[in-house]
């Protein structure tokens, strides 16, 4: 590792090196690098921080985090959205340390400093409302409005999926997310393709892994090679996501038709997908036939819409937006962020979506189908941890950090895309492009390069004449040879 530059930051674009394919490990275990992710990093980046239906009305937070911080989700009285830094400015104190609820003000434990639900210092006379004791402690030059909760510079709600972040330079959201809106909207939109038409089930699922936050973003946006072997104890037991019909992750993925429709796409700008792009409802076998009627229903009017638009159907991910927001939006539909806790402890948060006009019966059958298929207690999750955990543990050694990972596949052999900073990879498996692009991005945030230096980076184009070997001719998708 190279010492630090004058910007404060290690040089750890010398440890990604994604013409060659490998990439170190000690970018999963040392210190200093995980303290330049939490310094450059996270503080820029467009972050997840919960669901709006989970704050419908005035008075009603969430706790969250934002990498190390922990934050507040608030609609206030007019009905906007308000993100604030969990931490008193008299000492410190955690103003609120319960998960979710509704609130006139938040009370600060420690000297009962209160803040109403925009994070603005309360002006109420009074012991325990506003500053108790002003008069008396500050006379008249307590300057209250500069002393409320720190709030992140822009908030954006997506479809109800709602970002922050705390640097007034960042580009917008909608910049910052690019053509990788496709996914979102997959995510957020109802399975009928109604807009924005899907809610959060209540409860957020939360558990403590003995891994680096980036081995989790790196499964999503596009590993999908680990399915036959990690998960083949999900098929054994017939609760697989292979589609009805299918059984095995395997067999979905090295079948003709299907596979012919799988691809990756992997943004200049760090996000990454793996997709099916047919037109196939990707429909649990072992769903209960009396839902049939609604799934079916439901997916005829999305493929309609998409055909509308001209676009493939797809979009379902799983997918990472970078850095830590990973999700699916086929079955399940959820949203998984890794938190970093150290480099080698991250807390995994999982929020489930349903549409919201589901019927009860449906709902029902997707709470008990998420909790058994994904989550701590879920049995794919089990698979996954397990990897990272161990893959961590024996990666930290003094002679293991010695040596890179590979990441060749596929490598030098991406495809076209229509949709903009991005290539695809047919690699319907075994491709690794989506990986060696989020750990270059990484490294560009992680080296504290200048937000006008990212921005020209994102638009670099990758394609390279060698790399095209096809066309699209569909928006939002590529022919299918
Ligand atoms: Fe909050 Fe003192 S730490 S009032
Ligand atoms: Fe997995």
């Amino acid at each position: 590792v190279e010492e630090p530059t004058g910007t404060g930051a290690r040089q750890v674009r010398s440890l990604v090196d994604v013409q060659k394919g490998e990439i170190s490990r000690e970018i999963f275990i040392d210190e200093q690098i995980f303290k330049a992710e939490l310094e450059n990093l996270f503080p820029r980046a467009w972050l997840f921080v919960g669901h709006a239906t989970q704050v419908p009305n005035p008075g009603d937070f969430f706790s969250s985090w934002m990498g190390a911080d922990p934050v507040l989700l608030t609609r206030d009285n007019k009905g906007e959205l308000n993100v604030l830094l969990n931490s008193c400015r008299h000492r410190g104190m955690r103003v609120c340390r319960y998960d979710e609820g509704n609130t006139l003000q938040f009370t600060c434990p420690y000297h009962a400093w209160s803040y109403s639900i925009d994070g603005s210092l309360v002006d109420t006379p009074g012991a325990l409302h506003g500053v108790p004791q002003q008069k008396a402690a500050y006379g008249t030059n307590l300057e209250r409005e500069k002393w409320g909760l720190v709030r992140a510079a822009k908030v954006h709600n997506y479809k109800g999926l709602v970002f922050a972040n705390w640097d007034p330079e960042a580009p917008s959201f909608d910049e910052y997310v690019g053509d990788f809106h496709w996914w979102l909207d997959n995510l957020a939109d109802a399975f009928d393709g109604t807009e924005g038409g899907t809610e959060a089930y209540r409860g957020v699922h939360k558990w403590r892994i003995r891994s680096n936050w980036k081995f989790v973003s790196e499964n999503f946006l596009g590993d999908t090679y680990h399915g036959a072997s990690t998960h083949a104890s999900v098929e054994a037991v017939g609760i697989g996501p292979g589609g009805k019909g299918k059984r095995r992750h395997g067999e979905r993925q090295n079948e003709g038709g299907f596979s012919k429709g799988r691809m990756k796409t992997s943004f200049r700008r760090g996000h990454g997908a793996s997709d099916n792009i047919a037109y196939e409802i990707p429909y649990p076998e072992f769903a209960e036939d009396d839902l049939d009627d609604y799934f079916v229903a439901a997916w005829e009017k999305r493929k309609e819409k998409l055909q509308a638009e001209g676009r493939l159907l797809g979009g379902r991910g799983p997918a990472t937006l970078f850095p830590n927001m990973s999700f699916a939006a086929g079955f399940p539909r959820t949203i998984l962020v890794a938190h970093p806790i150290s480099p080698t402890e991250t807390e995994v948060w999982r929020w489930y979506l349903v549409d919201k006009s589901a019927p009860e019966k449906v709902r029902d059958w997707l709470r008990r189908y998420y909790m058994r298929y994904a989550g701590p207690a879920g049995m794919t999750e089990q698979d996954d941890m397990e990897n990272w955990d161990y893959a961590t543990e024996s990666s930290r050694g003094v002679i293991a950090r010695r040596y890179p990972f590979n990441y060749q596949q596929g490598l030098g052999q991406e495809t076209a895309s229509d949709l903009a900073g991005s290539v695809h990879s047919h690699h319907a498996i075994a491709g690794e492009v989506n990986a060696r692009a989020f750990y270059r991005r990484w490294a560009e945030f992680v080296d504290n390069l200048s937000w006008p230096e990212l921005t020209k980076l994102a638009q670099v184009d990758d394609r390279t004449t060698e790399h095209v070997a096809e066309t699209t001719d569909v928006a939002g998708g590529v022919k299918v040879l």
